[in-house]
């Protein structure tokens, strides 16, 4: 095993529990009836890959070269890996007919240059599906435990933030939240977005 696989079969080891005890099926129904041609931002190991019908053609990017390296092995016919950050997408205006991720925008440098791509290479009919832990702003004591948390959670989990406050985010760059469906009280959340 090189360091490169290392990374990714570590990654898997990690979410392994989370994949048993629903995640997986999440995934699933988060992808389920995509059509066209999809951009997969942030598909790290390649864990959503098997979940995608036969319909779409998906594109699926992260930055990592090692997680690429490692998602290969998930990669199926009609399915293509590219090295490329959410921030600078290597792709035209109006390419994708539908964007997916999965915890991903907890991770993303600059989360409004990312969905200000997502809306550049998105139609204007498509959809954005996301699964993402955020901020519990519900629970006002657990988001400031989550505040107090993310500094030192970035520095050993590759720059996630417990408590970004994606939705809002996502709202801000021009999407209209159109379903949403949560999972642990809120701090876990489906959405199915499309251009405003
Ligand atoms: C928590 S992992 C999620 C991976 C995968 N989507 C999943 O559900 O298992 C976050 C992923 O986002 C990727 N990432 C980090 N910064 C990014 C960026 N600026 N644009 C796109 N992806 C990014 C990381 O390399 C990593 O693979």
């Amino acid at each position: 095993m090189t360091v490169g696989s290392f990374d990714g079969w570590l990654y898997d080891v990690f979410m392994a529990p989370a994949e048993r005890l629903g995640l997986a099926s999440r995934r699933r129904d988060l992808l389920h009836g995509l059509r066209g041609l999809v951009l997969e931002i942030g598909a790290g190991t390649g864990l959503n890959l098997p979940h995608y019908g036969p319909g779409p053609t998906v594109i699926a990017v992260d930055p990592k070269m090692s997680h690429i390296r490692y998602a290969r092995r998930r990669q199926r016919r009609g399915q293509y890996l590219v090295c490329a950050r959410a921030e600078a997408l290597p792709f035209r205006d109006a390419t994708f007919q539908a964007a997916a991720g999965t915890l991903v925008f907890c991770t993303v440098g600059d989360p409004g240059k990312g969905l200000a791509e997502l809306r550049r290479v998105l139609e204007p009919e498509a959809e954005l599906r996301l699964i993402e832990h955020v901020r519990w702003e519900r629970r006002p004591t657990m988001a400031r435990l989550q505040d107090w948390l993310t500094p030192a959670w970035k520095t050993i989990s590759d720059g996630c933030h417990l408590n970004r406050a994606t939705e809002k985010l996502i709202e801000q760059a021009g999407f209209e939240i159109k379903r949403r469906r949560e999972d642990f009280g809120g701090v876990f959340v489906e959405l199915h977005a499309r251009l405003d």
